[in-house]
């Protein structure tokens, strides 16, 4: 049966005997449908929803995929942050995930171009040599026992110090592998629905979780995968910050390099590895991203996918024309650390998982490890290491520093601009300008006040989105909500804002 059909009876306006769901999924990205599957195995009846097709649209299909269990703010930094024994955990955690998706691929016979592969920490300056040490000494304390320094770093033009290689990482496509598992758990009884909103949820006994279009839908529990909580204020939001990244794919004559992955100690930082070529006269690609900036305080877009292309031919001589481009939204949280468990504001059946920090392909399916077992009522080693109600204090300063950013934004508001410069952007742009008083994103009619607590949204060029740069709402340009903290769109400005649309539509 369609899954739009078999979900009706589930649909509280519809029909006053709705049907209690055993557990709704909300978010078809990699946390979500790893949780729906692992729990689908143990038995349960799962229901996903998302307002896209399974693994189509958010920021699961935007990552690079590195699968590592290097934590991406750096050993050293983790171990300061969480203490040696959660660090070794948090580590493990990850080599656990590697492992499972492993696993899975395996026993589903998943074609997803899965392998493993080394990972290299490279210098890039100079100067980064003390920090390589660090790092390896941190390597060895964290339990990866295997990692070691190396003259050279299995890339053709990398001429600068020794660099740490550090074995059985992994690397995949996650698109097929993301649908590879939508279709298993359709084909074992479970319900995907795309197009679906969802706009709120209510713990209680059942989970109340209320959808765009008017409708509910209720259940014994619910799990929110969408990528940033929906549902809190302030309790993870105040603990995590969104960031930009960028990405290109160059093309590479096929078997001219050996695939592995490669990070550098760069701050923001790039990380590389190769695509294999998936089919017969295609080249393999070389995916190089990096260049990030807090959401909303750039506009530079074109000159750091520039700055990619050209760090790329400079490491790899070969690299041919460039295929792809593209740039994702890293949530980074105060410690490095996913925020995985039980929702802080609402009651036990309501879990939730963000805080990817760079790496959400492993975050992802942590989550879904870690929640199926809290959905499940065992115990698990990792519920204080990812517990969403921690307070990181060791890391007081990032703390203090992103959260004054973002009183700055509520306060000030703004960036802004005089209605009348409107007139030097080009056609197709947008701009945040004050009108009476009111900050107004021009190019549509809509309020610059982002709805989900008030900060003011930013252009961002290349997306022809409003960002807002708080926690990392995304509008597309006629206000609609893309990504969430935010459920409701910015709201329509009227009268007087109208010239303002002209102008920004002038040609
Ligand atoms: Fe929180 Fe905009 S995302 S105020």
């Amino acid at each position: 049966m369609d899954s739009a059909v078999a979900f009706e009876p589930y649909m509280m306006a519809r029909n006053e005997e709705a049907r209690v769901a055993d557990i709704v999924v909300v978010g078809a990205g990699i946390a979500g449908l790893t949780t729906a599957y692992l729990l689908q195995k143990e038995g349960r009846e799962v229901l996903v929803v998302d307002k896209d097709r399974p693994g189509g649209c958010g920021e699961s299909a935007r990552t690079t995929a590195h699968l590592s269990n290097v934590i991406d703010d750096g050993l050293a930094f983790l171990e300061e942050q969480v203490g040696l024994d959660k660090a070794r955990l948090a580590v493990a955690s990850h080599a656990a995930a590697i492992e499972r998706i492993e696993r899975i691929v395996a026993e589903e016979g998943i074609d997803c171009d899965f392998r493993r592969l080394d990972g290299w920490l490279i210098p890039y300056t100079d100067a980064d040599a003390t920090y390589i040490e660090d790092e390896l000494a941190a390597a060895h304390r964290l339990g990866l026992s295997g990692a070691e320094l190396c003259e050279d770093a299995a890339m053709p033009n990398h001429r600068i110090g020794p660099a740490i290689r550090f074995p059985q990482q992994g690397q995949f496509h996650p698109g097929k592998y993301l649908a590879a598992l939508a279709l298993l758990i359709t084909d074992r009884g479970g319900l995907i629905v795309h197009g679906q909103r969802v706009i709120g949820v209510e713990g209680g006994e059942y989970a109340l979780i209320s959808l765009g279009d008017g409708r509910s839908l209720k259940s014994r529990a619910c799990v929110l995968a969408t990528n940033s909580p929906i549902v809190d204020k302030y309790a993870i939001h105040a603990k995590q910050a969104p960031y930009r990244t960028y990405a290109v794919a160059l093309a590479i004559p096929v078997g001219a390099v050996e695939p592995a992955l490669w990070w550098d100690t760069a701050d923001p930082c790039h990380y590389v590895r190769m695509q294999p070529a998936t089919h017969p006269g295609e080249p393999d690609l070389l995916i190089v991203g990096g260049e990030d900036h807090k959401t909303g305080e750039a506009e530079d877009m074109a000159t750091r996918f520039t700055r990619l292309e050209e760090l790329a031919r400079r490491l790899f001589p070969m690299a041919g024309e460039c295929r792809y481009r593209w740039s994702g939204q890293v949530l980074e949280p105060f410690d490095g650390l996913g925020f995985i468990g039980r929702d802080p504001a609402n009651t036990a059946n309501i879990v939730i998982a963000t805080g990817d920090s760079g790496m959400g392909m492993t975050h992802g399916t942590i989550a879904g490890m870690l929640l199926t077992d809290l959905v499940q009522g065992r115990a698990n080693p990792w519920t204080d290491l990812y517990d969403p109600s921690r307070k990181p204090l060791r890391n007081l300063k990032r703390a203090l520093s992103e959260n004054i950013d973002v009183a700055r934004q509520l306060i000030g508001g703004a960036l802004g601009s005089d209605a009348a410069s409107l007139a030097a952007f080009p056609p197709g742009s947008g701009a945040v300008v004050r009108l009476d008083g009111t900050h107004v994103a021009a190019y549509v009619d809509v309020s610059a006040t982002c709805t989900h607590l008030g900060c003011t949204v930013r252009w961002n060029p290349l997306e022809n989105s409003w960002d807002c740069p708080c926690h990392g709402s995304r509008f597309a340009i006629d206000g609609s909500v893309l990504a969430g903290p935010a459920t409701a769109p910015l709201k329509p400005v009227s009268g007087n804002a109208a010239p303002l649309r002209n102008i920004g539509r002038r040609s």
